[in-house]
């Protein structure tokens, strides 16, 4: 199934951290590629299969070279990152820098020149192995926050490039951008494209403040202007939001299929038929609101909103970013929290929360979906969250309530969920509440609005928007200027 080749010129290249693919190693060193889970795969693996196209990026282990292989129709083109820069640039400037800064300080951002130095080495990496798989004018699409150096990189070694760059995290107040000592730089690499997509419409004025705040660049509108003394053009760069999706067909119909709805009622019976099933699922991360979550369940428990045997809590958390401090303190206070709740509350064979550190294949998570009756997505700041999305999806039951925090960028969309403030422990404690409680009627309601949305608004709807408007801005950026020779003799033709 896995060519090895060197791949031809590609008019289409998706640049991001992570292939679409893990790899693995055995023993005796054989090599093998599994899917990898991530809402960014998810969303791109679709449109890249049916259009064609390379992807560069990092197979999710240290010191690998690894040759370019064709998968599924996609020429995958693996970037090598040694050890220390899996610690640096990966686990220490992306998710222990940017992370945290881009997601209102939650915890604190920690800066390190190192860190910084090690990240811009990658950066340049990248940048290096997409400049030589675009063919001649191809779009390269680069992806989030740790290669927001490669857009300026990429245009200096290749001006004849389309280049997108869409942020899958929140974009903070300047405010709080303004504390990176290397803001400036960061800004100048993102203007190396010509369209730069954000989730919400908060986040692209969020970075045209801070481009205007830290850079000499003219802002008018959505478009930065940049102009150079010497060269002939001048560029104009688009920052304008394109909320992300999934593929809500594919797996509206996953979630249909009779072994789905089945191995929902599976679930159900494995948990002891509680009359309220509650859901959370998340990538075990800080934003996410888990422990706030179980802590207003906690309390409904304690005091009785939620009589006994009335409801359980399953709390899927994936592992993630293991080796980074804060994940590891995140880990064991969550651990801490479900152990006290159900010693507290739990009977013999029947815990009250189902806490879960795993991942799932997507036929399990949509049984679950399928299974339960309030979804929580209580995250503290989210760029978008593509759990709530795919919770819409997988009822076209119409039943099942999602709470939904007002700071997940879904929330801008979402409108007919029951959204909640995570902070507010007694506000979150009362929707949960009228959740558990909500009349079938408006269930119906709500859930029909969601999908409305959901299943119009996916993926490709996404995908195209973005590319299309990158086809229209880079085209722009290209044309020759009035006077200038090309101009002339295109006239004279
Ligand atoms: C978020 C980020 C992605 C990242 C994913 C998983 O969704 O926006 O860029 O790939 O989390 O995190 P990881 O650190 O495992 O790649």
């Amino acid at each position: 199934m896995h060519d090895s080749q060197e791949g031809p010129a590609q008019e289409f290249v998706v640049v991001a951290n992570r292939l679409p693919v893990d790899v693995s190693v055995d023993e005796d060193g054989t090599i093998s590629w599994i899917r990898a889970p991530g809402g960014l795969v998810t969303a791109l693996a679709p449109m890249m299969r049916s259009g064609g196209g390379a992807w560069v990026g990092w197979s999710g282990s240290a010191d690998l070279e690894l040759d370019p292989f064709t998968d599924d129709g996609i020429a995958m083109t693996p970037v090598p990152l040694s050890a220390a820069e899996i610690e640096e640039f990966y686990e220490g400037f992306s998710n222990a820098t940017l992370w945290p800064l881009y997601h209102d300080v939650i915890v604190d951002p920690e800066y390190h020149r190192e860190w910084w130095s090690v990240y811009r080495t990658v950066n340049e990496r990248f940048a290096a192995a997409a400049a030589a798989v675009a063919a001649p004018g191809a779009t390269v699409w680069v992806q989030d926050y740790q290669l927001q150096l490669v857009p300026a990189l990429l245009r200096s070694a290749r001006p004849d490039l389309h280049i997108g760059f869409f942020l899958h995290i929140p974009f903070p107040p300047m405010e709080l951008f303004g504390q990176l000592p290397w803001r400036h730089q960061v800004l100048e690499g993102l203007l190396g494209s010509d369209l730069i997509g954000f989730q919400r419409s908060g986040d692209a004025a969020n970075f045209l403040r801070s481009v205007r705040r830290f850079t000499a660049h003219p802002v008018r509108g959505q478009n930065v202007s940049i102009t150079t003394p010497f060269a002939n053009p001048g560029r104009t760069i688009r920052a304008g939001a394109f909320p992300i999706s999934l593929d809500s067909k594919a797996f509206n119909q996953l979630a249909n299929r009779p072994e789905t709805i089945e191995r929902a009622r599976q679930i159900r019976r494995d948990l002891g038929d509680p009359q309220v099933l509650l859901l959370g699922v998340d990538r075990l991360d800080y934003t996410k609101g888990i422990r706030h979550r179980i802590k207003a369940f906690g309390e409904m428990l304690a005091e009785g909103a939620i009589g006994n045997g009335e409801a359980v809590l399953v709390q899927v958390a994936s592992p993630s970013r293991e080796q980074v401090a804060e994940y590891v303190q995140l880990r064991s206070e969550v651990e801490e929290m479900v152990g006290r709740i159900n010693g507290d509350h739990a009977e013999i064979g029947r815990p009250v929360i189902h806490y879960l550190h795993h991942s799932y294949p997507a036929e399990e998570m949509a049984a679950m979906f399928r299974a339960a009756d309030v979804v929580l997505v209580t995250a503290l700041r989210d760029g978008m969250n593509l759990v709530a999305k795919e919770y819409v999806a997988a009822r076209s039951d119409l039943d099942g309530v999602l709470v939904l925090s007002e700071f997940a960028g879904a929330a801008d969309e979402l409108t007919s969920a029951l959204q909640v403030n995570p902070h507010d422990i007694e506000g979150m404690k009362t929707t949960i509440l009228s959740a558990m409680r909500m009349p079938r009627e408006q269930r119906r309601r709500r859930m029909r609005a969601l999908r409305r949305r959901v299943l119009t608004n996916d993926v490709a709807h996404w995908a195209r928007s973005f590319l299309t408007a990158l086809a229209h801005q880079g085209g722009l950026n290209q044309a020759p200027l009035p006077g200038s020779r090309t101009d002339v003799e295109a006239r004279d033709d």
